[in-house]
Formats: C-alpha cells, sequence, structure tokens
C-alpha cells in the first residue's frame, strides 16, 4: 500500500518509528518530514498528507504531532479525509470499522511507540464495515439534510 506519513516536532519520534514500521511490512511509504526535532507548524505537513490521499496519490495516511489534535482538525478541512484521533487498539480499530478512517492521527507526547505501532497494524488491516455506517458517512457531508431515523447502534 501506498502510505503518507508527516509530523511536527511533537511526533517527529513517533513518526520515524512508524515509517521503519511501514517499510519493514512492504509498503510503499512517502514522508513528507518534518526530517529533525526542530519546531515546526503542524498544519503544512497535515496539508500535505492529506491532500496527497485526497488526490488518490496514496491510499493512506499517518500523522503525528504532540496530541494528534491539530494533525485531526487540519486533516479533516480536506475534502475526502476522515482523519481519526485514535489512542488505543480500540479506536484504532473502530475508525476503520465505522469511519472508514483513511487517515490515522496519534499524540507522540500521548501513546508510547509499541501500542502506536500496533495501532498502525490493527487500522491497516481492519475492513470497513459497509452498511448503515456507509449511509452515515454520506450523510457527512450533507449537512442541509435533515434526518430523524438514525439507529442507535
Ligand atoms: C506543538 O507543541 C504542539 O502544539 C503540537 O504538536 C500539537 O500537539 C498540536 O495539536
Amino acid at each position: 500500500m501506498k502510505i503518507a506519513i508527516g509530523s511536527d516536532h511533537g511526533g517527529f519520534e513517533l513518526k520515524e518509528e512508524i515509517r521503519g514500521l511501514l517499510t519493514g511490512l512492504g509498503h510503499q511509504v512517502m514522508d513528507v518530514g518534518c526530517h529533525s526535532p526542530d519546531s515546526v507548524d503542524y498544519p503544512i505537513q497535515g496539508r500535505e498528507v492529506a491532500e496527497s490521499v485526497a488526490s488518490g496519490r496514496c491510499e493512506r495516511g499517518v500523522l503525528v504531532c504532540g496530541t494528534g489534535i491539530g494533525m485531526s482538525i487540519v486533516a479533516n478541512r480536506v475534502p475526502g479525509i476522515r482523519a481519526t484521533l485514535c489512542h488505543d487498539l480500540f479506536t484504532a480499530r473502530m475508525g476503520r470499522e465505522h469511519n472508514d478512517s483513511n487517515i490515522l492521527c496519534m499524540g507522540g507526547r500521548v501513546i508510547e511507540p509499541g501500542l502506536a505501532k500496533e495501532m498502525v497494524k490493527v487500522w491497516l488491516m481492519t475492513p470497513f464495515k459497509g452498511g448503515r455506517h456507509s449511509r452515515r458517512i454520506n450523510m457527512i457531508d450533507l449537512p442541509e439534510q435533515k434526518n430523524d431515523s438514525f439507529e442507535a447502534h
């Protein structure tokens, strides 16, 4: 799979670990930086990864900043992106099953590398469940649509 990765200084070390994991698993990795622990502004790397996924140049993306919050805000501004900020194996799996996540966001100052790498593996191998979740995803870009028939699960 072709996967874009990016971070700011707060996620630099974890992003480096994730690049090693992904290349070791045989994926083609496009690393947009940052390339050192020096301070950078996360919207630059966040937007570049999100645009590479939205355009189809890459199938998935992984973004890491200190908390993962800034990266998820930036990535979700790009049409077509469903960036999921995850903190554990459950959220990593559910982001794929229910939200068809195409970008995984994590906090380099929140999650230890061993867990983060397990999350990446789970996120990559979990398929989207479709069904009612497809309907909900289609509703995300139709905010004017009134919907009164939600299933409660
Ligand atoms: C950088 O200090 C920090 O603000 C950034 O990595 C991220 O956590 C923002 O959401």
